[in-house]
């Protein structure tokens, strides 16, 4: 593992949290968000697949319905998306889905016990652009710290994004870590289908190749 630590201001890698919210979305905030809100002391008898950043929960409510023998836990900061992925949920009956809301480090740091995951996905994650922006985006050394560890032994981390020279940074931040490895282990989790996500249709239409990277904890 590389050693880095967090600047003592953390940078985020998200620039809004909430939005003008709709009476509707008010609701869904207050009355069924709370239902599917995650808690350190939450049973899970299925493997935990942590999707961070799932934007407005539509490619989450799918693979939760495609993948009933796993229990997925959502990450996400933008309050109108976590409502619109509690709204799903109740319509669609699902029971497999907790809602992470908030900042994904402060989760990894306080609400997730470590060994804990079969799978992680990052799905199109805020590219960040500008050069000087480079520091806020969310796959990194510092953050590959922090979410490690609350890996188990064959889990598999699936990013995924149309911004080619992101994917190039993570390709190589990724082969710095010697715990993980770009072949499935034999005891490997199989990563789960990725359904087509809103901001990948952005990045087609804007001509954009799609990368997928997979690699997998190999730590005992
Ligand atoms: C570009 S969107 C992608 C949404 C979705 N995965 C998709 O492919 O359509 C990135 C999402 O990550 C969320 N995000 C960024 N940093 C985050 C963090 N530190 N913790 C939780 N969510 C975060 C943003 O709020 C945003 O909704």
């Amino acid at each position: 593992m590389t050693q880095s630590t967090y600047p003592p201001r953390r940078i985020k890698s998200f620039a809004r949290c909430a939005g003008r919210m709709t009476p509707a979305q008010k609701r869904a905030v207050d009355e069924v968000l709370p239902q599917y809100l995650w808690s350190k002391d939450a049973v899970v008898d299925k493997p935990l697949v942590l999707d961070i950043g799932f934007g407005m929960g539509h490619s989450l409510a799918w693979q939760a319905e495609q993948y009933p023998q796993f229990h997925f836990l959502g990450a996400e900061v933008f309050m109108p998306g976590a409502a619109r992925l509690a709204t799903l949920l109740q319509e669609k009956k699902l029971t497999n889905v907790h809602i992470a809301y908030g900042d994904v480090v402060l989760l990894l740091k306080e609400q997730l016990p470590v060994q804990c995951l079969a799978g992680v996905q990052i799905f199109f994650p805020d590219p960040w652009p500008k050069k000087r922006h480079h520091k806020r985006r969310l796959l990194q050394g510092d953050f590959l710290d922090r979410l490690l560890p609350h890996m188990k032994a064959g889990a598999f981390l699936h990013f995924a994004s149309d911004w080619a020279e992101y994917c190039l940074a993570v390709k190589a931040v990724l082969a710095s870590y010697p715990m993980l490895s770009f072949e499935k282990p034999l005891f490997g989790v199989d990563a789960l289908e990725r359904p087509k996500t809103r901001y990948e249709d952005r990045g087609v239409v804007q001509g954009h190749d799609i990368v997928d990277i997979l690699v997998w904890s190999k730590h005992e």
